[in-house]
């Protein structure tokens, strides 16, 4: 055989080498170096650049494949020597390769790991925790209250019927007490509630007598909003209907439960008042818990502050229930939470409970 002659066979394996070793310099680095310095991007460019060129100098359509075709046409005398010059040819070409492949997937397996693992070192983010709205703040201390004194907690819906909400209440169709309660109407005869008052019919009807709950609700009413007031405000309900209820139970439970929300010094006055649906009813006040009675700016310089509204429940409205009032007695009060939510925290402005804002309600707790 000529070496020389571009037709002899051992001359086109030596030149498919040539080939690969020309194509093959820019690779030689990942052998020789002992630190290789790629990005991401360009170690996975570089990988598959070795895969292009493992395709062309070992694949089908490669010299060398054309070259162990011809095998089987050399002469006899010659076929052994050129079988094992393509072998050996072949052995080196993926040798090569080999090494190169099996540096870079370890390569790039370190820059995998270093992109995702984590440091732990690294401060962690800590999620925002919300907490309790300063009304649901003083709503769950007087149902701690409530609870501990024996009653049960009502829930009850929002938007009601005349019924529940006036007639039942003793507040007929034309009764003035029904101008200062306006509220917000459907027109299917539904209005929003304007008073948690329509509970203790909901719950007389329910359970009937003997009765203890409070109901701590949202109530509406067709008001301007200011300072003090808002179209939507929180009220508590109380009722309790047994034999031989009195007055002195009112007074006392009422007194009780403001001792224990605003200390045992708390005092407590009650003012005749009208409500159609107690008789007698009674506004009551307490003790500023502030200044202890003395006068300051959150009782005005009075000493004491207004709460709420109460009575002996009339008997038409344990009637409307179907109550028997010859054999039952009862009371009831009412006051408003987001009032002595205001007091309690010096708010000037309830609407502020009201906006959401996140800077002013991250200040309770
Ligand atoms: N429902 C009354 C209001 O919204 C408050 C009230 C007064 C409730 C006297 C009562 C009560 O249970 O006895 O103005």
């Amino acid at each position: 055989m000529d070496g020389n002659n571009p037709q002899d066979p051992t001359h086109q394996v030596e030149s498919a080498r040539k080939a690969f070793e020309q194509e093959f310099g820019r690779f030689a680095r990942f052998i020789t170096t002992a630190e290789l310095r790629l990005s991401l991007a360009e170690a996975l460019a570089e990988e598959s650049a070795l895969r292009e060129l493992k395709t062309r100098n070992l694949g089908k359509k490669s010299a060398l494949a054309a070259s162990k075709k011809l095998i089987g046409r050399v002469e006899p005398e010659a076929r052994a020597a050129f079988g094992q010059l393509v072998q050996r040819t072949e052995a080196e070409i993926v040798k090569a390769i080999d090494q190169v492949e099996q540096r870079l997937s370890s390569y790039l397996e370190t820059l995998r790991n270093e992109r995702d693992s984590i440091d732990v070192t690294l401060p962690g983010r800590r999620p925002r925790l919300g907490h309790r709205h300063p009304i649901t703040l003083v709503r769950e201390r007087i149902e701690d209250i409530f609870v501990a004194l024996g009653y049960a907690i009502e829930d009850d819906r929002e938007i009601e019927t005349d019924f529940y909400n006036f007639d039942a209440l003793n507040i007929p169709q034309n009764h003035p007490a029904r101008a200062p309660q306006d509220t917000f109407y459907t027109n299917a005869g539904l209005a929003l509630r304007s008073q948690t008052s329509t509970v203790q019919i909901h719950a007389m009807q329910r359970r009937g007598a003997p009765v203890r709950m409070i109901a701590p609700g949202r109530v509406f009413r067709r008001d301007t909003p200011d300072p003090t007031h808002n179209p939507m405000f929180f009220q508590v309900e109380g009722l309790c209907v047994d034999e031989g209820i009195t007055m002195a139970h009112l007074k006392g439970t009422v007194a009780e439960f403001l001792r224990r929300m605003f200390g045992p010094s708390t005092v407590t006055r009650f003012r005749p008042s009208y409500f159609p649906f107690t008789e007698p009813s009674a506004e009551f006040d307490f003790s500023c818990f502030k200044c202890g009675g003395e006068g300051c700016r959150i009782c005005k310089y009075s000493g004491w502050i207004e709460l709420g509204g109460s009575g002996m429940v009339h008997p038409n409205v344990l009637r409307a229930v179907g109550v028997d009032p010859e054999r039952y007695s009862g009371f009831a009060f009412g006051l408003g939470i987001d009032r002595m939510c205001a007091l309690m925290y010096g708010l000037d402005d309830i609407r502020l409970l009201f906006e959401n804002d996140v800077r002013f309600l991250e200040q309770f707790e």
